[in-house]
């Protein structure tokens, strides 16, 4: 067995949303969810067997006992480990604004310990423990685009992702993120979830109407037919962000910068642009476009003056080992 893994995973983008949990505890979802793997967003972490208690570094800062170390000693048990670890993490870009950090973070975990102890886990069985540290993370065990199966079983057994396409199938795909906002949100996902769920009258109607649209977003993707794919997503994420504005008391994650970036993709599409957008848990905004637009969609975002950083994605890779 080794002492010490280093190894990284990529953040990932649902283009149909994940909103709301039917099992707390297990992390079951509601509904189905499907996502791009996006590179370069990275989390990079190195795993090593620690003597006493589990640490956690962050960035190399140490944090006091969190989600990771309770996460942590639920994998001993799933997995049957006696060991503990020294955990030392950090993620290319700004954690916990809606950029799906936790997603990459726990993907990276899983895959860290079935590397370091050889576990021979299959995807699948990463995907179901990665899933119990963070829903979308679930997701981040595949590279190209996933597809997170509600499942029926009550243990959550069936509730895993499986790969639609790899990262190869749609090379000119491109997501800007545009970072108007580095800080951390004010609400949880999980509280924000469980708010819309049980408070929003549009909850379960967007539940239904995203789950149609899940046939329909993987034939558009097989077909690289790029409108219908970012009108699904655009239409998806309003619906969820919906259930958060008619929830009772209502919140909203956006600010005025998100706006003026949502209004800015109409207004490129008023000439002529094609790209559309979608927006997590958090301010930030995500730009699809195909890879020949992306300088025309650059140079109008620069006019804004509310982005602070702009990162160009495509189709990522599954987790993997750094040297
Ligand atoms: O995995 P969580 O608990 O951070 O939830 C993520 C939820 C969204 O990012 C808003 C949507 C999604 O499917 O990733």
């Amino acid at each position: 067995m080794k002492t010490s893994v280093t190894v990284q995973a990529h953040a990932n983008i649902a283009l149909i949303k994940y909103w709301g949990k039917r099992d707390e505890n297990l992390f079951l979802p509601t509904k189905r969810s499907l996502s791009i793997t996006l590179a370069p967003l990275t989390t990079v972490t190195t795993i090593s067997l620690c003597s006493k208690a589990h640490t956690i570094f962050f960035n190399g800062i140490l944090k006091p006992k969190s989600q990771i170390t309770t996460f942590l000693d639920r994998l001993k048990t799933w997995l049957k480990l006696d060991d503990y670890f020294c955990i030392n993490t950090g993620n290319t870009f700004p954690t916990a604004a809606g950029l799906a950090s936790s997603a990459s973070g726990y993907a990276a975990l899983v895959f860290g310990l079935n590397e370091l102890y050889q576990l021979g886990l299959s995807t699948q069985q990463l995907s179901l423990y990665a899933r119990q540290g963070s829903g979308s993370a679930c997701r981040s065990v595949f590279g190209g685009f996933a597809l997170w199966n509600k499942g029926i079983l009550a243990d959550g057994s069936d509730s895993v992702s499986q790969q639609l396409f790899d990262q190869h199938h749609w090379a000119e795909l491109r997501v800007l993120v545009a970072i108007v906002s580095h800080e951390e949100k004010n609400i949880s996902s999980r509280q924000g979830m469980m708010r819309a769920i049980t408070t929003s009258p549009s909850y379960w109607q967007w539940v239904e109407e995203s789950e149609q649209k899940i046939p329909l977003m993987i034939q558009a993707i097989h077909e690289k037919d790029f409108e219908t794919v970012g009108w699904l997503a655009e239409h998806d994420c309003l619906g969820m962000h919906h259930t958060m504005h008619t929830s009772k008391p209502s919140f909203t994650l956006w600010t005025n910068e998100t706006n003026k970036l949502m209004s800015c993709v109409y207004g490129l599409r008023n000439k002529g642009i094609a790209c559309f957008f979608t927006i997590d848990a958090g301010p930030n905004v995500k730009i699809l476009c195909l890879a020949h637009d992306v300088p025309c969609i650059k140079k109008e975002l620069a006019t804004l003056g509310c982005v602070k950083e702009l990162i160009e994605c495509a189709p990522g890779g599954g987790p993997r080992f750094v040297d």
